[in-house]
């Protein structure tokens, strides 16, 4: 049964679909950066696929220290504003480290080149990216992920972490909300 007032939500990637894709990303990852990974999670939209990620990481063999970076854009709930702020900082040194940002959705594309900005500024030996979602037809800012889920059109998508208005984070898929 569906709460009072929740929307109808149409699915785009299912939980089997999503399980699968996360073990593909972390052998890839695997594979192509080392086994010994400083792993930076943008919060909040993010925190479903990391504790996926790092857990398939670690299946894969990768040795990954983890902390989390708080960035929040300005302006509407489902549309990208302009500027990035830094609402809370990771507690450890990225200097020298092999830094691996892991981001929802690659929109814009402002976030992450902030993200990544910041880390190559702080004297990370390597900074390479990971989205779970890519959004190619959205972007801003010219930028591309190294390690990238599934593409997605120009919709706004819920679950597995993503929100509207802090809503439907919880689903164990990725869907879009139907018209009411
Ligand atoms: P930019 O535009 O900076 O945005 O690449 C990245 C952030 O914008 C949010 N975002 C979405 N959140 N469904 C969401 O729940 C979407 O379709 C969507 N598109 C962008 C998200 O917080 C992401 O980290």
């Amino acid at each position: 049964m569906s709460a009072p007032g929740r929307r109808q939500i149409d699915v785009v990637f299912s939980a089997d679909e999503i399980a699968r894709r996360v073990e593909e990303i972390a052998a890839d990852i695997a594979r192509r950066e080392g086994r010994e990974l400083f792993v930076i999670v943008v919060l909040k939209g993010s925190f479903v696929f990391a504790a996926d990620l790092i857990r398939a990481l670690d299946r894969a063999g990768v040795e990954a220290r983890v902390d989390f970076i708080t960035l929040s854009s300005y302006g509407k709930e489902s549309a990208s504003s302009g500027e990035v702020r830094l609402a809370r900082d990771v507690s450890d040194d990225v200097r020298g480290r092999s830094v691996m940002i892991v981001d929802d959705i690659l929109d814009t594309g402002r976030t992450l080149r902030f993200a990544r900005d910041l880390m190559i500024d702080r004297g990370a030996a390597t900074v390479r990216t990971c989205v779970l979602l890519d959004k190619p037809s959205n972007r801003v800012v010219d930028i591309a992920a190294d390690h990238v889920g599934f593409t997605v059109g120009n919709q706004f998508v819920v679950g597995y972490g993503l929100d509207l208005g802090h809503l439907y984070r919880g689903l164990s898929y990725i869907g879009v909300l139907r018209q009411p």
